[in-house]
């Protein structure tokens, strides 16, 4: 296995898949978001792969053992090696999973090298999630904080409960702007944030002693937060 292991955590909307993104690529490391595995299950018909898309797009989470299994198959592909490590966004999500890695990782002689908690405010978390949409590139703009270009609005949603749901067209070109399900459903959104405060946020303590703790403001700009990580990881890889 690879040499540099490294979690970026931290409730929805705190940026970890943005980051994510370029820290893989400044360090040459795979990306493995297990959030964006079960996604890719959404062209499946089978039992498991609709059971995880209906738990995803309810805001809860997927049982540990499909997660730990989805987890493991990919750390165990060939494309590994041609990585100098790996950063798991998304994962572990709870206690259970947490020792699972330990074990998991003991057991290939390795073990996490840090990791990186983006703090946000969970006010903030709701409207990076709620407000987010992207176009058929990835592009990413958000109605409470990126939003030039759109034309912005909003339309009853099928269950006709409230808040109503966000639509967004490129005003240019007239392309319909996408949301993840689960950020469409103010209730997941929410649903999300309990998740990560009943289950995830107890997990720092067991990395925090272990000294493996790296703490930032999520709430700078996305430049900031990036440059601050990087000096982060060029720290713990000496
Ligand atoms: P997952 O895909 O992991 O979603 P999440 O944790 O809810 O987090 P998000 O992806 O929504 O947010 P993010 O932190 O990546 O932020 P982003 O960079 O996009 O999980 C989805 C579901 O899968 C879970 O609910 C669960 O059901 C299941 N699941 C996943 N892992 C699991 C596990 N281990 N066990 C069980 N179930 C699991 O940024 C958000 C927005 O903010 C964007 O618009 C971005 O442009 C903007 N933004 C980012 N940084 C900044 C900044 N600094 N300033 C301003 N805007 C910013
Ligand atoms: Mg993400």
């Amino acid at each position: 296995m690879t040499d540099l292991f490294l979690l970026i955590m931290g409730v929805q909307g705190a940026g970890k898949g943005t980051q994510a993104a370029y820290i893989c690529k400044a360090y040459n490391l795979l990306h493995i978001s297990t959030g964006d595995l079960f996604r890719a299950m959404k062209t499946r018909t089978d039992p498991l792969a609709k059971h995880v898309i209906a738990t995803i797009n309810s805001g809860a989470l997927v049982d540990d053992e499909t997660t730990n299994a989805v987890l493991q198959d990919r750390l165990e592909q060939d494309d590994l090696k041609d990585y100098a490590g790996v950063l798991l966004d998304g994962y572990p999500r709870n206690e259970a999973q947490a020792q699972w890695l330990t074990g998991y990782l003991n057991s290939k002689g390795k073990a996490v090298n840090a990791v990186l908690v983006l703090e946000l405010d969970l006010y903030s978390a709701f409207k990076r999630s709620f407000g987010r949409v992207t176009n058929a590139d990835g592009k990413a703009f958000n109605l409470y904080s990126n939003g030039e270009g759109v034309q912005w609005g909003f339309e009853k949603s099928p269950e006709n409960v409230f808040p109503p749901r966000l639509t967004a067209t490129l005003k240019e070109s007239g392309e319909t702007l996408k949301r993840r399900v689960d950020d469409a459903d103010a209730f997941a959104v929410i649903g999300r944030i309990e998740k990560f405060l009943d289950e995830t946020r107890p997990v720092l303590p067991y990395y925090e002693s272990l000294n493996l703790l790296e703490k930032v403001d999520a709430d700078q700009p996305i430049e900031t937060v990036r440059k601050q990580l990087f000096s982060i990881i060029d720290k713990r890889k000496q």
